[in-house]
């Protein structure tokens, strides 16, 4: 199929960027989005234009990488995907397909589609760990845990810290993203020692890094590529509201 493109060309952070449009050729429906992308790039060498630089490492949905908003939405048009696992047979020959970054003040453009989520590392390394003793690993049945909390916990866990989140909300909230961290922790027995303090400081951190608050709209959910719940959000005020209780 051929496809016009409309993708976003900066070349820094303080560049003011503008959409670069480009007539794609030979595109494979069978091709993922980031194959089509590394096929325009070819296309664009051949022709003496500088490639357009955007961010991947597994290609399968498990790094978190792929950040591009696709025709106005986070990760593309189809629910529970990453850009990656987005295939080019949803889209139609002759389409205009527009890509842009993800766009948020937290997450500045590095360049073209290429942003930097590193607001995100500071948030996960305020709290985003449990203290263990070194030595040998337990046996896995020595710390009971209940089958609803471990699932719970797990659905949690299954947050890839890709910002589609962020990029969907309109307050530019990570609330989705840090509520998926903290109640992965909060449900279980191994989470409990740093319990308070984790989401006390991943909670200012968040807000340090300049994200906004969360207003419910639940656009954050609906763009999630690992469908996490807005419970987690619930979860991780309700842990906020009780360990600044007893703080004081
Ligand atoms: S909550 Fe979902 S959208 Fe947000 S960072 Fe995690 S996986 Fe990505
Ligand atoms: S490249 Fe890893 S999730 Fe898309």
């Amino acid at each position: 199929m051929n496809l016009k493109l409309r993708i976003w060309r900066q070349k820094n952070a303080n560049d003011t960027g503008g959409f670069f449009e480009f007539e794609a050729t030979d595109i494979s429906e069978d091709m993922s989005f980031l194959e089509m992308m590394d096929v325009v790039n070819q296309q664009l060498v051949k022709k003496d234009i500088d490639v357009i630089e955007f961010d991947h490492d597994c290609r399968e949905g498990i790094c978190g990488m792929c950040s591009m908003v696709i025709n106005g939405a986070a990760h593309g048009p189809q629910r529970g995907v990453t850009t990656c696992q987005l295939h080019m047979r949803s889209f139609k020959d002759g389409d205009t397909i527009t890509i842009e970054p993800f766009r948020a003040k937290s997450f500045p453009v590095v360049k073209d589609l290429k942003v930097d989520r590193s607001a995100f590392d500071r948030i996960q390394e305020a709290g985003g760990y449990i203290s263990v003793d070194t030595g040998n690993a337990p046996d896995a049945h020595s710390i009971p845990v209940g089958k609803a909390e471990a699932d719970r916990s797990f659905m949690a866990a299954a947050c890839i810290g890709c910002g589609a989140c962020v990029a969907a909300c309109q307050n530019s909230s990570a609330m989705l993203f840090t509520g998926a961290k903290v109640a992965q922790y909060a449900l279980l027995p191994q989470g409990q020692p740093e319990r308070e303090k984790r989401v006390l400081n991943m909670v200012r951190t968040m807000d340090d890094m300049g994200f906004g608050n969360c207003t419910n709209t639940g656009a954050c959910e609906m763009a999630c590529p690992k469908e996490i719940s807005l419970e987690n959000i619930a979860l991780m005020n309700r842990e906020f509201l009780k360990a600044s209780t007893s703080e004081r």
